[in-house]
């Protein structure tokens, strides 16, 4: 597909769809509490579509309409043996977690997913929840599809060695089924979308800093969920509104859960024009109005533990720091090769076609700025935020770009091409 460039302005005012984290814990918590669920701004993207899917295969009743999914949950134990094998896309928060919540049932499934979830590590979360007494039979103990051999499951004290909410999250849904008090201790805080979401339905978790405890045999209530807009598909137009001149954007109803709001600071620490303002909160999960505006830049050194709260947004804020003054380093995000695509490779490879100076590294990437883009046939190696990333490239590039598989971005934001266009 051939990309828009606008060196004009973009001005208006959008609204993101829901959250992809929060949409997919929706459905699981939905399913397993007991009575309707009924939510709200809901990421209608294919990812969480597979979660949907998932869950229909294991039995449970899900009305989708535009305006909402309605859940109708039946407890841990409504869950029924599949009479497939569990699909899940290109979601690797589907299969992750639903290991966590299928490691604990009396019956077997087999959950897979498509050829880049094959060649994502598993063996990251099977091997905590082996720990924990879950049965697996995956390639080469690492690689999907797994098949999982539901079992009673112990309690357990387990330091993570990766800061992975998805780690994180399929272990706290394993102990909700062990008998007795299970014990995680994160190496950086984590998205808390799985923690917060426990609370809402009823149930009870301890956070102490690092620390979550966690009992199993909780029941939990059906309940309305509202998921706030996503802050990593609003990354794009922060990132937009920064670098094309005479630019202003508004962005209503983003999710601002601290555990999520690293690109702020990080536009803040580069002098960027920026401004949020709370709107509204569900629990300890605010919203908010976020306003950004062309701006001088500096580049940065981005590192420690504020990667996990913007790694997602890594490969746009590599762009952003092409067009700031100085060279930006980004370090200790080595887990960004390990997402829908190696994402180290993959933006220094398109960015550099574009005439983008900017070296990866072994746990990051080092760019230069003051960057002109230019034209080139540039590809989203099937990954949602390597194709909206490049889309916000183009719009400074003096001459057409072209996106290969531009449709990766139905994953998370079917409508992310058009979102742009109204903005100019
Ligand atoms: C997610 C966690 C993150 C993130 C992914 C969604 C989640 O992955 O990159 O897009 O919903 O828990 P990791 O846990 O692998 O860091």
């Amino acid at each position: 597909m051939q990309l828009t460039t606008n060196k004009q302005g973009l001005n208006g005012t959008i609204r993101v769809p829901g959250d992809k984290s929060i949409s997919h814990r929706s459905i699981m918590f939905g399913a397993l509490a007991e009575g309707t669920t009924t939510v709200t701004n809901f990421l209608m993207g294919e990812d969480c579509l597979s979660t949907i899917g998932v869950f229909r295969a294991l039995g449970v009743t899900i009305d989708v309409t535009p305006e909402k999914i309605v859940v109708q949950g039946k407890g841990w134990d409504g869950l029924q043996k599949p009479a497939e094998t569990l699909d899940v896309g290109n979601s690797g928060t589907t299969i992750r977690l639903m290991l966590g919540i299928l490691a604990g049932r009396s019956f077997d499934a087999t959950i897979e997913g498509d050829a880049s979830i094959a060649k994502r590590p598993m063996g990251r979360v099977m091997r905590p929840l082996r720990e924990m007494g879950a049965t697996f039979e995956a390639k080469e103990a690492n690689f999907a599809p797994v098949k999982v051999i539901g079992t009673k499951l112990d309690t357990m004290t387990y330091t993570l060695p990766v800061a992975s909410a998805q780690v994180k999250s399929a272990i706290i849904f394993a102990a909700l089924q062990a008998d007795g008090e299970t014990t995680i201790i994160e190496k950086e805080k984590t998205r808390d979308h799985t923690e917060q979401m426990i609370r809402q339905f009823g149930g009870k978790i301890e956070v102490d800093d690092l620390t979550i405890r966690v009992s199993g045999g909780q029941k939990f209530r059906g309940q309305e969920v509202v998921v706030p807009g996503d802050i990593s598909s609003a990354a794009f137009f922060i990132v937009a509104g920064l670098i094309v001149p005479n630019s202003k954007i508004r962005l209503e109803n983003v999710g601002i859960n601290p555990t999520r709001t690293g690109i702020i600071d990080v536009v803040q620490a580069m002098g960027g024009k920026i401004t949020v303002e709370k709107t509204s909160a569900v629990g300890d999960e605010p919203a908010g109005t976020i306003t950004v505006e062309t701006s001088d830049l500096k580049g940065i050194e981005i590192g420690g533990d504020i990667i996990p709260r913007l790694i997602d947004e890594l490969p746009v804020i590599a762009l952003l720091a092409s067009q700031a003054t100085g060279r930006t380093v980004i370090k200790d995000a080595e887990e960004l090769k390990v997402k829908e695509t190696n994402r180290i490779d993959a933006v220094v490879t398109e960015l550099s076609k574009m005439g983008v100076a900017l070296v990866g590294t072994e746990d990051g990437m080092i760019i230069e700025g003051q960057q002109n883009l230019h034209g080139a046939t540039v590809k989203s190696y099937g990954d949602h935020r390597m194709g909206m990333m490049l889309q916000i490239a183009a719009l400074l590039a003096d001459s057409d770009v072209t996106l290969e598989n531009a449709e990766a971005v139905k994953v998370s934001y079917p409508t992310f091409f058009e979102d742009v266009a109204s903005l100019y």
